[in-house]
């Protein structure tokens, strides 16, 4: 089993939207894959068309008291099942924060899923609370959307640093660039010189696409209701970079 997080500091860059199409190509590739969304707004769940029947308590499950796997709900996707928001991620940080708790809860979670299953994906709130802390102790890698500005860069270069001053030298960062627009200057010459907070980074990169921003109309994934446009192929492309990337 491999973990998979979609994280940025920075709200808005794109992590639910990737993090979605991103594991509907994961399973449509026959990988047993669940996402769980860890925001407590559920736009993942509400992309996928899932609600969260089984309302869970943070609190029980990071205690231990309630497995994780019951409350995976299987989206309408063959082998992709989601573990919807729960209004009660908000108060993930107190429980984490709690004595005992300590930065691998997440990862304990997660262990027993491993039986059948193949990658979690994480869909991340934009926080480096104790819920982040959790995260990074828990993926194996963080896929990380980047919207070509210099304040994004900026939020990327303060992730890696709190990475090294946390002691998460064992996460892969992966940022690629998201919400690309080719008629902006600014765009154009990161793309053709990636600034150093790019590096190790993925060189697939996704346009700014009205497609995507419809998939909140649509409830699906972008290559489920408009599967040849540019921004379909990005997402496919992607997932193929980070297959080969993780070895998956
Ligand atoms: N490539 C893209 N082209 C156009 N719009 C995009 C693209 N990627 C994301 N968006 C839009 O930008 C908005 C934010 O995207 P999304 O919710 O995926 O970001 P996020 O990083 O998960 O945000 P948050 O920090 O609030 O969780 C959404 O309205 C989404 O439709
Ligand atoms: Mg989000």
């Amino acid at each position: 089993m491999q973990t998979i997080a979609f994280y940025n500091l920075k709200g808005g860059v794109g992590k639910t939207a990737t993090a979605v199409n991103v594991a509907w190509h994961a399973a449509r590739w026959k990988h047993r894959t669940l996402l769980w969304d860890l925001d407590p707004q559920g736009a993942a769940s509400f992309y996928l068309g899932v609600s969260g029947e089984k309302s869970y308590k943070a609190g029980s499950l990071v205690k231990g008291k309630q497995p994780v796997g019951r409350l995976r709900v299987p989206s309408r996707y063959p082998l992709l099942d989601v573990i919807p928001a729960d209004i009660s991620l908000r108060n993930m940080d107190l429980k984490l924060a709690e004595p005992g708790a300590g930065r691998g809860s997440l990862k304990r979670l997660l262990e027993p899923l491993g039986e059948n299953t193949r990658l979690v994906m994480l869909d991340c709130p934009p926080t480096l609370s104790p819920v982040a802390e959790s995260i990074f102790a828990a993926a194996d890698c963080l896929v990380v959307p980047v919207i070509p500005t210099h304040l994004s860069l900026r939020a990327l270069e303060q992730v890696r640093q709190w990475l090294d001053d946390k002691g998460f030298k064992h996460l892969k960062v992966l940022p690629f660039f998201n919400m690309v627009d080719r008629r902006r200057l600014l765009h154009v010459e990161m793309l053709v010189k990636p600034p150093a907070a790019m590096r190790g980074g993925l060189k697939t990169w996704v346009p700014y696409s009205t497609h995507v921003e419809q998939m909140g109309e649509h409830c699906a994934p972008v290559g489920e209701f408009a599967p040849h446009t540019p921004a379909a192929r990005a997402f496919q492309s992607l997932w193929f970079e980070l297959a080969e990337r993780l070895k998956l």
